[in-house]
């Protein structure tokens, strides 16, 4: 079966890792949910695909955009994330939102979409050409598709900073395979605007834009960093010991401040880039 690295993944690892936060994802993404859903525009009575759903945030937006005449699917391939959003729609007890289990890349999905959205859910494909092609046969003619994925590392100090303190730690990770399925597998975009015509999609557009995540404290931040991201993934993959984990908390926790702005409610602003994607179905 395609993807079966990253059902494991997203079920057994990152899935958990994301839900024990117990929302505090769903909040520091919260800026690009509402950059995604103004982007989108929808309208009421439209038909919208949400790939790669995680733990429903933007299915359950985009519900409430389409209202009861219009309906969100929301795909994806982790039963762990997917627990979190049938939790999610059931509390807000939406008729007009359905949650699939599946995969994006071979799965059918019908009535056709009018709308397909995704925050962060699309550079996880091992074939993304194929994925393309396949979500553009689950959509209408002249369908739109609006998609963020993650900027450059170098664009992403957020991320960028706490891995070379986990790398004077600990030493380089292996070498990053270009577009290798995974965070930062769209953070080229003449690859991305490619790989989309390929797959048959017009109009492609990539353009870059910033927003302040919101991190819950400088405290928290370097905790989470310590497990997630690009400098956890590293800790995970040297197979760090207590020590040299708590050397990188310590790091991270010291050099956040000149990188990020506190709030007046000791929550964290943490500047960053993505790559807000546009199409549309031929
Ligand atoms: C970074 S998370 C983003 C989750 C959610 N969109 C959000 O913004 O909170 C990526 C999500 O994509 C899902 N995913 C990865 N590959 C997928 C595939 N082939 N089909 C459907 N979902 C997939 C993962 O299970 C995970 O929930």
């Amino acid at each position: 079966m395609a993807n079966e690295k990253q059902k494991t993944y997203w079920s057994k690892v990152g899935g958990p890792k994301w839900v024990g936060l117990g929302g505090a994802m769903e909040a520091r993404l919260a800026p690009v949910s509402d950059l995604l859903i103004q982007h989108a525009a929808l309208q009421p009575g439209e038909t919208v695909l949400d790939i790669g759903c995680g733990a429903g945030l933007t299915s359950l937006a985009a519900a409430q955009a389409v209202g009861p005449n219009g309906h969100v699917l929301g795909v994806d391939i982790s039963d762990t994330m997917l627990e979190a959003a049938r939790a999610l729609g059931t509390q807000a007890n939406t008729a007009n939102l359905t949650l699939t289990l599946g995969d994006a890349q071979t799965d059918e999905f019908s009535p056709p979409a009018n709308v397909l959205i995704s925050r962060f859910g699309v550079m996880f494909f091992e074939d993304p050409i194929a994925a393309f092609a396949n979500l553009r046969r689950s959509t209408a003619p002249g369908a739109r598709m609006v998609l963020t994925a993650w900027a450059p590392l170098s664009a992403n100090e957020h991320w960028r900073k706490p891995l070379e303190l986990v790398e004077t730690l600990v030493g380089p990770g292996a070498p990053r395979i270009p577009h290798a399925p995974g965070p930062l597998a769209f953070d080229e975009p003449d690859y991305v605007s490619t790989l989309l015509r390929e797959a048959g999609w017009q109009n492609g557009t990539v353009r870059a834009v910033e927003v302040n995540l919101h991190g819950v404290s400088l405290d928290e931040e370097a905790r989470v960093a310590c497990f997630m991201g690009p400098s956890g993934a590293l800790l995970e993959e040297k197979q760090a010991s207590p020590e040299q984990r708590e050397a990188a908390r310590q790091a991270i926790r010291a050099a956040l401040p000149s990188y990020t702005t506190t709030t007046p409610d000791g929550g964290v602003h943490l500047p960053a880039t993505l790559h807000l994607i546009t199409a549309t179905a031929s």
